[in-house]
């Protein structure tokens, strides 16, 4: 039997008992307002413990900035390799395990991080980042001209996945599909969505690029694709399993984080004119806008780890082969590093904002994320004098992914912003 956290104390004003409340459950999320519950956690119980139900084991629940910085950085003590989540970490493993880049560790893990990282540098990103700014552009400018739209479905949905489709080199035909399956694979957006249909959209995911790394070895391209495809690791040729669950992984991860973020941008920016107004005015960096939409946004809320020995952490034992969480939705809110956490400001400076993790698996598309939501807040500030909400923002239902499946919107037109002309502006 666990013991419960050593560390204990009074809970916030309006916070849920952390003994009953379940972060496996992704009613929780639906269901509650969490902010008090997260503040009780950081002050009282930094190091708690999930209990476990009939039907799953108990996790330990990791909520300061420090300590969540801590494991990310310790992959001596720490490993991926039986998953990063909790859904694989509950099921005891991870079917990419020592292939797929985010659940392998040690030596091979560094040089498949290499072959990555160089597809996904800023030198080779130079003419995505064309593409994204033009296609960004383009929908912004026609969803404005339209009046409204649900930004969800028509703007955020259609740029990380044409990107990472690009960068892949996923024919357009595809993508419409794809993007549903992504839908369902990790988070649902609709409530009778369960865990078997995203088991088969996740196998249908990986059915897929089969059929398309075995056409990229018949005939490479210059797509990241036919890159992994001719990789070695270890000094032999990647196998074509080792190519798609690293392919399913850019997908799903290129994807569905970069959305949310957008997502999160828009509903965040309408809730708040008056941070609004300081980036249309220019009296915030973008780049600053950016770091705090992903403070604030915290898309994926939690990974994970499982302990490899007995290890200490803010005086609580934690035993090997416990399944240690992150999260990082608390860790952006923790009073220890920013000051008023709750507040959203854009110009918040310095931000430790920590979402896409840190240490030896830190997000291989940082860069390429932050390309996105900067070119949509560049598109919002030319075209638009600002936007409301036009309808109800749906929740997603997930213990993992934060945000909104659906965000209608009502865009105030800049008439001055189709002055712009997109071709003399250099990329950043
Ligand atoms: C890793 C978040 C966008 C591909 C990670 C990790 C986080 C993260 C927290 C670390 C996971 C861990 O420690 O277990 C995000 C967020 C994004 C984003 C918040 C958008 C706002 C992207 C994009 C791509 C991508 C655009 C692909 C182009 C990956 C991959 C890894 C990773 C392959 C594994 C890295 C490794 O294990 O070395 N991401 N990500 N992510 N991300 Fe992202």
């Amino acid at each position: 039997m666990h013991p419960l956290t050593s560390v204990t104390g009074p809970l916030a004003p309006g916070a849920l008992d952390p003994d009953t409340v379940d972060l496996a459950d992704p009613a929780t999320f639906a269901d509650h307002d969490l902010t008090a519950f997260w503040r009780t956690l950081r002050d009282t119980r930094p190091v708690h413990w999930n209990r476990p139900t009939a039907t799953r084991r108990g996790f330990w629940v990791l909520s300061r900035h420090e300590d969540v910085m801590a494991v990310h950085r310790d992959n001596e003590n720490f490993t991926s390799e039986r998953g990063n989540v909790l859904v694989t970490l509950l099921e005891g493993g991870d079917a990419g395990a020592g292939r797929m880049l985010a659940v392998t560790d040690g030596p091979r893990h560094e040089q498949l991080r290499k072959i990555l990282l160089r597809s996904l540098g800023p030198r080779v990103l130079r003419p995505v980042a064309a593409a994204v700014r033009a296609n960004t552009r383009s929908l912004v400018r026609k969803a404005v001209a339209g009046g409204t739209c649900d930004f969800a479905l028509e703007i955020a949905s259609r740029i990380p996945m044409n990107t990472i489709s690009n960068l892949l080199g996923v024919p357009e035909t595809d993508r419409d599909f794809l993007l549903g399956l992504n839908k369902t694979a990790l988070s649902s957006d609709d409530d009778d969505v369960d865990e078997e249909e995203s088991a088969m959209a996740r196998n249908e995911i990986l059915l897929y690029f089969h059929d398309l790394v075995e056409e990229r070895r018949r005939a490479p391209g210059e797509d990241l694709i036919s890159v992994l495809a001719h990789s070695t690791v270890d000094g032999a040729t990647l196998t074509d399993e080792d190519v798609v669950l690293n392919c399913y992984s850019l997908i799903i991860g290129g994807d569905e984080t970069s959305r949310l973020s957008m997502i999160d941008s828009v509903y965040s920016l309408a809730a708040h004119p008056e941070q609004w107004q300081r980036l249309k005015n220019g009296e915030v960096g973008v780049d600053t806008a950016v770091d705090e939409v992903l403070r604030r946004a915290s898309p994926s809320m939690h990974f994970g780890r499982t302990a490899l020995r007995d290890i200490e952490i803010n005086g609580v034992t934690i035993r090997r082969d416990d399944i240690v969480t992150l999260w990082h939705y608390s860790a952006n809110r923790d009073e220890r590093v920013f000051d008023r956490p709750e507040v959203f400001d854009l110009g918040r400076a310095p931000n430790r904002q920590i979402s896409f993790g840190y240490g030896p698996h830190y997000c291989v598309g940082a860069y390429l994320a932050k390309i996105e939501i900067s070119e949509l807040l560049l598109a919002l500030r030319d075209f638009t004098t600002g936007f409301e909400p036009a309808g109800p923002a749906l929740r997603l239902r997930s213990n993992l992914l934060n945000g909104f499946h659906s965000l209608p919107v009502r865009f105030f037109p800049d008439p001055a912003g189709p002055a712009y002309d997109d071709e003399l502006r250099e990329v950043g």
